[in-house]
């Protein structure tokens, strides 16, 4: 019984991986120069809520009694070399689903082991990397954003200044590129190369707002793919590729591969879903970083698509991002009139639950039930 059951802690199922994860990370991040070891370390201090590792390492251990399959040493065919690099399109970026004789769902369910073993030493390197990559995001997104607080303390930028903020988050992104290569797996590096691209890649789409520059730009189906999209590369890419990493590095077959992406991608866009819907719903104290930012910063996210949809008023203020005097406080009360919070938590749910259902064939064990249980706290997480 997973469902609502209090007894389910992800934490606990992979507490022993956790206890060293920020020790690992901040190994990771020495350097010889003491301020840069300074900046680059500032974000390990406070206490993150390490959701990207704790899904790649509850990932490895519900994937350890997946159905195995050979694999080319993790090397891609030559033919590759050949394709394109990062696409944009969600659709295009992974490998398509393969088509398999064998489902998973054929095979014999079995209890995931006790032990400690189930989880690869390269699947923890790869928790520690996704962390890393993360961390550097923040970094960026923190000067970009003009972000004052950050896990509840001042922000990097504030504390250091943006130069010192952003060569660290370059320096984070470097000791995980090196992490990376020495996984010795050149698939699971060209994904999580990718996710780096795809980072900024959202965070271009993001600055644009919408698909066209437009000064009383209409409401279309378009308005919500293009902010899907864009929510898929700057959460879900780093969270649904990791996943997938996990996978791999299990050895796990191309069912389950593609199991556990979809997973992480309904997941991630779930949880970046959530995080749109905070910033409206709950204040700075709680979420230890600025509340309101995303109006402030001429983003129309979810909750004011959803409401913009029903009052073409809104178009002219996405328009002009919200920058004349009493625009931000307008588009707030308009969509806290609206019902777009709750469209936009029925959608986050309808996610959620579809990463649930991506791992309905994974066998039943503990990490599938924190899994599960990590799908359920998104939907609930106040911060
Ligand atoms: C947080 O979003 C930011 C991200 C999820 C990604 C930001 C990506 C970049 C800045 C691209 C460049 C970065 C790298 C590492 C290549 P938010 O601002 O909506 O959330 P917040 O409220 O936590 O600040
Ligand atoms: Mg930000
Ligand atoms: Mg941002």
């Amino acid at each position: 019984a997973s469902n609502g059951d209090v007894s389910v802690d992800p934490l606990r199922m992979v507490a022993k991986e956790m206890k060293f994860l920020t020790g690992n990370i901040r190994q990771l991040l020495g350097s010889g120069h003491p301020s840069l070891d300074t900046v680059a370390k500032y974000y390990t201090q406070a206490e993150g809520k390490h959701v990207r590792p704790l899904l790649v390492l509850l990932m490895s251990r519900a994937t350890s009694l997946t159905p195995k399959a050979p694999r080319y040493g993790g090397q891609q065919s030559f033919a590759d070399i050949d394709n394109p690099i990062s696409p944009m399109s969600i659709l295009s970026d992974v490998n398509p689903s393969i088509p398999s004789n064998n489902p998973i769902t054929t095979q014999t369910q079995t209890s995931c082991p006790a032990s400690e073993t189930d989880i690869l030493p390269s699947q923890r390197r790869l928790a520690e990397i996704t962390e890393l990559i993360h961390t550097a995001s923040l970094l960026h997104d923190d000067v970009i954003d003009h972000s004052v607080s950050r896990r509840g303390a001042p922000s990097a930028n504030l504390e250091f200044g943006n130069k010192m903020a952003v060569l660290a988050g370059d320096f984070l992104l470097s000791r995980a590129s090196v992490a990376l290569a020495r996984l010795r797996d050149a698939e699971v590096t060209e994904l999580l190369a990718t996710v780096i691209a795809n980072l900024v890649e959202g965070e271009f789409m993001q600055l644009k707002n919408t698909a066209r520059d437009e000064k009383n730009p209409v409401w279309t189906e378009e308005t919500i793919s293009y902010y899907l999209q864009k929510t898929y590369l700057k959460s879900a890419s780093l969270i649904s590729k990791s996943c997938r990493a996990a996978a791999l590095l299990g050895r796990s077959d191309a069912p389950t591969v593609d199991a556990a992406y979809l997973y992480g991608k309904n997941l991630g866009l779930a949880f970046q879903l959530v995080d749109d819907m905070l910033d409206y719903t709950i204040s700075e104290k709680e979420l230890g970083k600025p509340a309101g930012a995303d109006l402030e910063l001429g983003l129309a996210t979810a909750p004011l698509l959803f409401a913009w949809k029903n009052n073409k008023e809104l178009g002219l203020l996405v328009g002009r991002k919200f920058s004349l005097e009493g625009d931000v406080v307008r588009a707030r009360e308009l969509v806290l009139q609206s019902d777009g919070l709750e469209q936009t938590r029925a959608l986050a749910e309808e996610y959620a639950s579809r990463a649930i259902d991506s791992i309905s064939s994974f066998p039943d064990c503990e990490a599938k039930e924190g899994l599960v249980d990590m799908a359920i706290k998104t939907i609930k997480r106040r911060k």
